[in-house]
């Protein structure tokens, strides 16, 4: 533990300050499961979760004592949002620099949002991630609700979009008057559910009216939450949902640099046979994503654990990549069109 986080937990006591001594406590777990005491990280998350429970009845590990109550889908009584913290660091996602350069200036404007202040500007706050499935998009939200501090909303579209004609503009209203009353990152994932081009002729008359409701309360949000859509397919977004947005970042499928990182992150449990080449493995996945390349590592290291070995080999790894080619032509990827340098 480090002796400032103790004098800053100590000072946050003496002054009744509940949030200080909620983000220093985060600090702390968050440091302790960088130096991987995951024992005690979870003994100390335990407790403050505890603490949490008791205080709102919520019993969820946010670290606010005015959280209000998770708004409710009113037919069937969903909850239509759920949070969570995340511990994350930049370095678990693995991205090409524009889309890192554009993440990490967007976490740069909120730590200054004082000095933009005064020059009346603010940070930006209503970011659109888009590309291929399993390129980091979800991933990358959570870092940055991580490195930012502030917890993250995921909204549950399937509540959402309820069946009874005109509920579903009611229950994205609760969603914006929850997210009004914090600092939260909010994260529209799989966003073109609602995103869906409006003049679309084969969605009916619902799903339109709630687009544009959604566009509207997205352009007349004024709090203090990081607004974060995802959408795995751009070209359904009508052009009036582009607008809405102040950042637009694009997670591109990770070329050869990226693909030997994420290898390197994803095998660097197991030691590995001297035959393994990471540059062959890079050289066999053009076309993959960053979640395609993990479920590839996944599989061949839960193979040769499996076998009781003590190592990794190339064999293991190259069916394991196979596997997973196999995988993606089932579902219809078109590996070889996608192919990235
Ligand atoms: N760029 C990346 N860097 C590191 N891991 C990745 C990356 N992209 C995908 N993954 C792995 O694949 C998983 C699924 O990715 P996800 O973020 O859900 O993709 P998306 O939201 O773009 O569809 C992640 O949780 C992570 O384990
Ligand atoms: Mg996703």
């Amino acid at each position: 533990m480090k002796s400032e986080d103790i004098a800053k937990i100590f000072e946050s006591f003496i002054r009744h300050d509940s949030d200080s001594f909620h983000k220093t406590a985060l600090d702390i777990i968050e440091n302790e499961k960088r130096l991987k005491h995951h024992l005690l990280a979870d003994e100390l998350e335990k407790i403050l979760n505890k603490k949490n429970s008791n205080g709102n009845g919520n019993g969820n590990n946010i670290p606010s004592l005015q959280l209000p109550p998770i708004p409710r889908d009113n037919e069937k009584g969903f909850r239509l949002l759920s949070t969570k913290r995340y511990f994350l660091n930049w370095e678990d996602a693995i991205l090409e620099s524009d889309a890192e350069d554009s993440l990490k200036q967007i976490f740069k404007e909120l730590q200054r949002e004082d000095v933009l202040g005064t020059y009346g500007l603010k940070p930006k706050q209503k970011i659109l991630f888009y590309g291929p499935p399993g390129t980091g998009k979800t991933l990358s939200a959570k870092v940055l609700s991580s490195v930012i501090g502030y917890p993250t909303v995921i909204v549950n579209f399937e509540s959402i979009i309820s069946s009874y004609l005109g509920e579903t503009s009611s229950n994205l209203r609760k969603v914006f008057d929850f997210i009004e009353k914090g600092r939260w990152l909010v994260l529209f994932d799989e966003f073109d559910i609602i995103g869906k081009q409006r003049d679309d002729p084969t969605e009916h008359g619902e799903i339109k009216r709630v687009v544009n409701n959604f566009m509207l309360m997205l352009e007349h949000y004024e709090g203090e939450s990081i607004i974060v859509a995802a959408s795995n397919h751009p070209h359904l977004l009508d052009i009036g949902v582009w607008r809405r947005f102040d950042e637009v970042v694009y997670f591109g499928l990770p070329n050869k640099i990226a693909r030997k990182k994420l290898f390197e992150k994803y095998l660097k449990v197991m030691t590995k046979e001297n035959d393994v080449e990471f540059d062959a493995l890079v050289g066999e996945t053009g076309g993959f994503s960053g979640s395609d390349i993990e479920q590839a590592c996944l599989n061949a290291l839960r193979r040769s654990i499996l076998a009781d070995k003590k190592s990794i080999s190339m064999i293991e790894l190259k069916q394991s990549i196979a596997k997973q080619k196999d995988k993606l032509k089932a579902i219809g990827v078109k590996i070889n069109a996608r192919r990235t340098p």
